[in-house]
């Protein structure tokens, strides 16, 4: 279990290129089952989702080849319709399975997903949203079982716009019998990535970014190459430290559209901006204000996904900040860890008013989840001398070589081997 020894203090120079986006590559990697010639994705982040991901392929039946950063998924032969149990619970994602697999042999079989421990996480919405479209669906000893004769199209309205529920209706949706229409479905950027990646392989999908999003049937898909969109939310937490230690920063590799909500508020906080194509330029003086409340919102809102590294921020920033997580239930569990390193956070349910403090200092403190752990990173690059950030396995599901890039800013952050 490896820690991060981080020094704090440090302002942060320099240029980010972005990896491609977690939480695109993980449904189109689910997608190239949907077709039996090659899938190739260029661009793959290296963190382990990914990888789990690529796990859960290989042991459905598909050849996985690897060339730098590319990966060519070859599912000629897949043959198993059921995602294994022990990688379910390592990654949420694993439920786009259900999308594609069904769509594949008519049939899934998966355990309820794992992830982040950041709330309920129900997938009622996904299934659902099969059942609309043909699917028999049996839950039994902790499984879910779904079959269908036929997949046929249907009118999908979802009672709130979930990525996932989304994703997976497209992904069943593709080769089902005629028009599949989902309302109110979600607008996130990675949507659209999947709509364009789908339509690459000659699915006719419309509509992705725009809240209803339709899908025509069709009988066959084909081989593909792609490039999958920047990380937003890399690019959020690059953007969000180098405003909370101040200096310099250039990201590249991601549209500032898709991160507009982050951009308004470190504005207000007091950063200058400069954007250009998929160029973001901050600067910061280190000493922020804090603007009065943070909400968190399904796309183009601010997004949830960001919310504690943002928080993190709030911690130094002069005056008060009332945070929001409308999304999930349970994400301030690292609010606990920001007070050991001399945060003054109340957490109420989903709100945490954060008082901001003229400085933090260094401390040990625990990664409970993904965002929360970058979060810590970002908190203890701005605290007075070092802090530990033990059990780095939730930071390496989604963000890759993350000290190095960190390094590169001028921070002083090492990785060590316990
Ligand atoms: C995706 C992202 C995750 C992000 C989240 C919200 C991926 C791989 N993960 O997760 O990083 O934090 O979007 O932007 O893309 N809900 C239900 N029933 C369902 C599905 C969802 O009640 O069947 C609820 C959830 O509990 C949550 C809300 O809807 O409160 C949003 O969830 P959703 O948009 O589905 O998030 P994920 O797809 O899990």
């Amino acid at each position: 279990m490896d820690k991060y020894i981080i020094e704090g203090g440090e302002k942060l120079y320099g240029r980010v290129q972005i990896q491609s986006a977690k939480n695109t590559v993980l449904p189109l990697l689910a997608a190239s089952v949907l077709t039996d010639e090659q899938v190739k994705i260029r661009g793959m982040p290296a963190i382990n989702d990914v990888e789990n991901m690529l796990h859960i392929l290989t042991e459905v039946g598909c050849l996985i080849k690897r060339q730098k950063d590319c990966a060519v998924i070859d599912s000629s032969n897949a043959v198993s319709h059921e995602i294994p149990t022990r990688l379910t619970k390592e990654l949420r994602s694993s439920v786009f399975m259900l999308g594609s697999v069904l769509t594949r042999f008519r049939k899934a079989k998966i355990s309820y997903p794992g992830g982040c421990d950041i709330g309920l996480r129900p997938i009622d919405l996904h299934l659902s949203g099969l059942k609309r479209l043909g699917v028999k669906i049996k839950e039994k000893d902790g499984y879910i079982h779904c079959s269908a004769d036929r997949l046929k199209g249907a009118e999908i309205l979802l009672d709130f716009p979930s990525v996932g529920a989304t994703e997976n209706i497209i992904l069943a949706a593709v080769k089902a019998e005629g028009f599949t229409v989902i309302r109110n479905a979600a607008k996130e950027p990675e949507i659209v990535d999947l709509q364009n990646f789908l339509n690459a392989m000659g699915a006719k999908v419309r509509g992705a970014g725009g809240g209803t999003v339709v899908i025509e049937g069709v009988n066959r898909l084909h081989s593909v190459e792609y490039t999958p969109i920047g990380d937003r939310i890399e690019a959020g937490t690059y953007l969000i430290a180098g405003a909370t230690c101040g200096g310099e920063i250039e990201i590249n590799g991601v549209p500032p559209e898709n991160i507009a909500a982050l951009l308004h508020k470190l504005r207000e906080n007091g950063c200058k901006i400069h954007t250009k194509n998929d160029k973001i330029i901050l600067w910061s003086d280190g000493r922020l204000r804090s603007v009065d409340l943070v909400e968190t919102m399904p796309f183009p809102g601010f997004p949830t996904d960001l919310q504690a590294q943002y928080t993190a921020l709030c911690t130094t920033a002069s005056g008060s900040t009332l945070i929001v997580e409308n999304l999930f239930e349970t994400r301030y569990r690292y609010a606990a860890e920001l007070k050991r390193m001399g945060a003054d956070i109340t957490v109420r349910g989903r709100t945490a008013l954060v008082r901001g403090v003229e400085r933090l200092h260094g401390a040990c403190v625990t990664a409970s989840d993904l965002r929360g752990g970058a979060a810590l990173v970002v908190a203890a690059l701005k605290a007075d001398g070092q802090s530990e950030v033990m059990d780095l396995s939730h930071i390496d599901r989604g963000y890759a070589d993350f000290e190095g890039k960190l390094r590169r800013l001028g921070a002083k952050i090492r990785r060590i081997r316990i």
